[in-house]
């Protein structure tokens, strides 16, 4: 994301990889828009472009207010988005656009420790090279620079200590296939794309150290909203005893929950099941059921990362953590 004399400048996500389009939005209601249909993705990049949303806003002169509602509608369950705009609230219009860097700025260093910790935690827990198994994509694209869980991926890449991703296709917007193969290709990271149902079969045949994901909302218990399927690893990495890490900044932490039945799942449109590229696959009038998140609780978690610390099971955030 870029913010320029002209306007906010971001990638377009929905087009990659096999087109790099930079679009140029001159308004909050087009960032807005742009968070909804996931131009831009990924909780800490959508809390960012929320706050480059409000700074648009600004620079025409329009009500702040209804900017912030129009924002906050855009998607419920990242708390990333949430949070940005509560920050951006409390600055006056002067010093809007600062705020808005600044988050920025923040994430692409909070990025950087996440990694370090993930690199001591996983020597700790696995010395040498690890295979790791992820979800979804939770690397520069979806954060300020390195990424959460890709991020940790990326600094062990860094030490020669990953022998190999294992990198779940992500239905039905196959962030996972498209994203993140794309970004581990770049930095020649060791990878296999699997479709997600792949996933159990991969563990039960010994090829999985750890699984690794991001997350869009954690409690206070540590029960994590994070991409639709990441239960399911959680479920299977207990059954098959591999640990199970969540990577995530502290912005992704909710002090408001207690525990996960709190945290909003975005339910999305029926299309992205029923058709593919446009063409519909299933028969016409196929009633679909498309949660975008789930929810793991916090018991089938080893250990949450975030940049202030490596918190291990059983979690009370904010009671002590
Ligand atoms: O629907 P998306 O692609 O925005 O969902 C993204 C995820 O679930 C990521 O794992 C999460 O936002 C963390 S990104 C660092």
């Amino acid at each position: 994301m870029e913010w320029t004399d002209h306007g906010f400048r971001m990638l377009d996500q929905r087009r990659l990889p096999h087109q790099e389009v930079w679009l140029e939005l001159h308004s909050w209601f087009e960032v807005a828009e742009a968070i909804r249909n996931m131009t831009v993705r990924g909780a800490p990049a959508i809390g960012i472009a929320a706050a480059f949303g409000m700074a648009l806003a600004v620079r025409h002169g329009e009500d702040r207010e209804v900017a912030d509602r129009g924002l906050r509608a855009s998607r419920p369950t990242a708390v990333n988005l949430f949070i940005a705009l509560d920050r951006i609230k409390n600055v006056p219009d002067s010093e809007v656009l600062q705020e808005a860097q600044a988050i920025e700025a923040e994430d692409l260093a909070i990025n950087e420790a996440i990694g370090q910790h993930g690199l001591r935690f996983l020597n700790e827990i696995r010395p040498g090279p690890k295979r790791i198994l992820t979800i979804c994509n939770t690397g520069a694209v979806a954060t300020a620079g390195l990424g959460t869980a890709l991020g940790i991926i990326r600094v062990l890449h860094r030490h020669n200590l990953v022998a190999e991703v294992l990198s779940c296709e992500t239905r039905p917007r196959q962030q996972g296939l498209r994203l993140t193969a794309w970004e581990l290709l770049r930095e020649s990271i060791p990878f296999r794309s699997i479709v997600d149902s792949a996933a159990a079969f991969a563990m039960a045949s010994k090829q999985v150290d750890v699984v690794i994901v991001g997350a869009d909302r954690i409690a206070r218990n540590g029960d994590t909203a994070n991409k639709i399927g990441t239960l399911s690893l959680a479920v299977l990495a207990h059954h098959y005893r591999i640990p199970f890490v969540v990577a995530a900044p502290s912005t992704t932490f909710d002090s408001a929950l207690a525990d996960g039945r709190g945290i909003p799942i975005e339910e999305r449109d029926a299309e992205e099941i029923t058709e593919i590229e446009g063409e519909r696959v299933a028969p016409a009038g196929t009633p679909v059921w498309n949660p975008g998140f789930d929810v793991t609780p916090g018991d089938l978690i080893s250990a949450i990362i975030s940049e202030q610390s490596i918190y291990q099971a059983p979690f009370a955030f904010g009671v002590g953590q």
